[in-house]
């Protein structure tokens, strides 16, 4: 169960991120409009919502995720493999120390953003990409190895659709993933139930699972139904700008 979560609303030059997209130039009233009914969804799911200024010297800070890598017995500050992000994780840091974390830290070499790391219970999936590297993984690994996780490397560096390893693989908990077409063929993944998303429908697995909900992104109905019929309560969510952004939902908050 995650009790709480932070967040951090969009800068005005949200627009100045990084993205591979070609989906246009994001709106940033609308932008606002969705993080505010994300920010509520996560209310309803039970959780108190940590709220973090917007950041304009650092455009992409609205997707927090990539800053930290929480669990219940390890939580590791990142270091994005973006040189804009690296300036991120300071503030992430401070205001998760305020809460009394403990916080260990990835160190150069290595590189990582929080948004290739899925963790599926008591094992955690570390995405090698164009932003976590092996130096990065091979750390967070010892850290997790040392608080009692197994964890096992999935490489998605030729995987072109997908910009972090969670871009295409959600975990939701009772031994089960959704994921791309792509990735529901690795090994890693062979033991478990797997919803698999039509190609059409990518975008939708960054999925959620936040208690007794799962947080979707409007606009998918094949994959919201296949959510429903698998026991779950999918709460969609409008995620168009932050799309334009190659963000998801997932990374727009910090579960813990
Ligand atoms: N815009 C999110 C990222 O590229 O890191």
């Amino acid at each position: 169960m995650f009790t709480q979560a932070l967040v951090r609303a969009p800068s005005s030059n949200f627009a100045a991120g990084l993205t591979r997209e070609n989906l246009g130039v994001p709106d940033h009233a609308l932008a606002l409009r969705q993080h505010a009914a994300y920010c509520d969804a996560l209310r309803r799911c039970g959780l108190d919502v940590h709220e973090l200024p917007p950041d304009p010297r650092h455009p992409d800070a609205t997707f927090v995720e990539d800053t930290a890598v929480l669990l219940p017995r390890c939580a590791v500050l990142t270091r994005p493999g973006a040189p804009s992000r690296a300036g991120e994780v300071e503030a992430v840091g401070q205001a998760l120390r305020a809460q009394g974390l403990v916080l260990q830290q990835i160190e150069a070499p290595g590189t990582l953003d929080g948004g290739d790391i899925c963790e599926a219970g008591e094992h955690v999936f570390i995405g090698l990409s164009a932003r976590t590297n092996a130096a990065g993984a091979e750390q967070l690994a010892r850290c997790l190895a040392a608080a009692g996780y197994a964890s096992s490397l999935v490489d998605v560096s030729d995987i072109s659709s997908i910009l972090h390893l969670k871009s295409g693989l959600s975990w939701l908990g009772d031994g089960r993933l959704l994921l791309i077409e792509a990735l529901a063929g690795h090994p890693a993944f062979a033991g478990y139930d797997r919803i698999v998303v039509d190609s059409d429908e990518a975008y939708a697995a960054n999925a959620v699972r936040v208690n007794a909900h799962v947080l979707v992104a409007a606009g998918y109905a094949r994959t919201t139904a296949r959510l429903r019929e698998a026991g779950y309560a999918p709460l969609e969510l409008d995620m168009s700008e932050f799309r334009k952004m190659d963000g998801g939902l997932s990374c727009l908050s910090l579960r813990y």
